[in-house]
């Protein structure tokens, strides 16, 4: 996914190269470790256990949801629910159908194939997967001009997880294949807390129930986030307080970080404060809005967004982006007021 200029921001879900090294270590491995999103795993609980009474291949799944809610994760843990292998690829890698064709006709019985990135594979391959996941079938084509024939290969029967964080560039053929379709959605506070606990754990860090709930609520709903910012705290409380995360040492080293009681970075307040101070709070245009703070409009629409109208700071509207009267409050502005108010309390001070 493209990163944007300011992926450096610690804010950022996508995931960076430090997040590699550490998060298979503190990446969950079954359902019970996997925290929150309950109904989801209540479902594909169910699904599971029937497929595995039936001893059928389960059937395709598809998630999608913003970076660093867990859907590499659960699709780890649905594979080994099933008890059954996992082949983990990309849309980008997969270059040509003979790619695909080979990873296909390669699969066992019940195994897993989980493409990540699912809507950016190339159309003549996705075209490929349609009798795959419909038929487990493979059309292919041996010799060429008059005498080329066109010959049917059977596959197992496999199970496609897709992953995507732009559910909507995934094209109708492809969706519609898929049997069981879950959208991840933000984390509450209190799920974030046991998931920066559970990690605090595995660290060998210590931290009070306050600390975990001062970074659950700055980590943007975001697993990846809040094992990043427990990364960074953990780093300050180790230099200036024997290691121990308290409240006050989290909010101090958050402070620092420039990550705010809500969590926005910079960039969040940028793109408010411009609509807001250049647009009389909207709505205006994405693209405008790109151009103005020098932001790639694909990380804007995919990243920034999709948090902040979550948090009700950013309404979209059919003519463009509304900056709404909390986002207003938030910043230190005066509803409707383009310039912040001398003396009114920005809420970044209260915790
Ligand atoms: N429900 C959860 N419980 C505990 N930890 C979680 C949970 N979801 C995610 N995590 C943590 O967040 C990290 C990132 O999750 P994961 O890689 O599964 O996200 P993703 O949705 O696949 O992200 P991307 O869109 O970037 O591929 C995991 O390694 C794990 O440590
Ligand atoms: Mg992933």
């Amino acid at each position: 996914m493209n990163k944007g200029k300011n992926s450096g921001t610690v804010l950022n879900p996508v995931r960076t190269k430090e997040d590699v090294k550490f998060e298979d270590n503190l990446r969950p491995e079954n359902f019970e470790e996997f925290i929150g999103q309950e109904t989801i795993k209540k479902k594909l609980n169910i699904f599971i256990k029937a497929a595995l009474k039936r001893k059928e291949n389960l059937d395709h799944v598809l998630l999608y949801g913003p970076p660093g809610l867990g859907k590499t994760s659960l699709a780890f843990i649905i594979a080994k629910q099933m008890g059954a292998g996992i082949k983990p690829t990309s849309g980008p890698v997969i270059e040509k159908t003979g790619d695909l064709s080979a990873i296909l006709t390669n699969l066992q019985e019940k195994e897993v194939l989980f493409i990540d990135e699912i809507h950016r594979l190339h159309p003549s391959v996705e075209e490929i997967l349609y009798s795959a996941m419909e038929d487990f079938s493979l059309d292919i084509v041996i010799g060429q001009g008059p005498s080329a024939r066109s010959h049917k290969l059977k596959l197992k029967k496999f199970t496609l997880i897709g992953a995507t964080t732009r559910a909507g560039h995934i094209t109708a053929p492809l969706r519609s294949r898929f049997g069981i379709i879950n959208r991840l959605d933000y984390y509450p506070e209190k799920y974030l807390k046991s998931i920066i606990k559970r990690s605090a754990k595995i660290l060998n860090v210590s931290i009070t129930e306050q600390g975990a709930r001062q970074i659950a609520k700055r980590s943007r709903g975001t697993p990846r986030v809040a094992n990043r910012l427990l990364r960074r705290v953990r780093d300050y409380a180790d230099v200036v307080a024997d290691g121990k995360i308290t409240s006050e040492e989290a909010v101090k080293a958050l402070d620092m970080m420039e990550v705010d009681s809500v969590g926005l970075d910079d960039v969040d307040r940028k793109i408010l404060s411009t609509i807001i101070e250049n647009f009389s709070g909207g709505p205006v245009g994405i693209n405008t809005i790109s151009a103005a703070i020098d932001e790639e409009k694909d990380t804007i629409e995919s990243i920034y967004e999709p948090f902040l109208m979550r948090i009700g700071f950013l309404e979209r509207t059919t003519r463009g982006r509304c900056a709404t009267q909390k986002a207003y409050q938030h910043l230190g502005y005066k509803f409707g007021s383009s310039t912040p108010q001398e003396g009114l309390f920005n809420d970044d001070q209260k915790s």
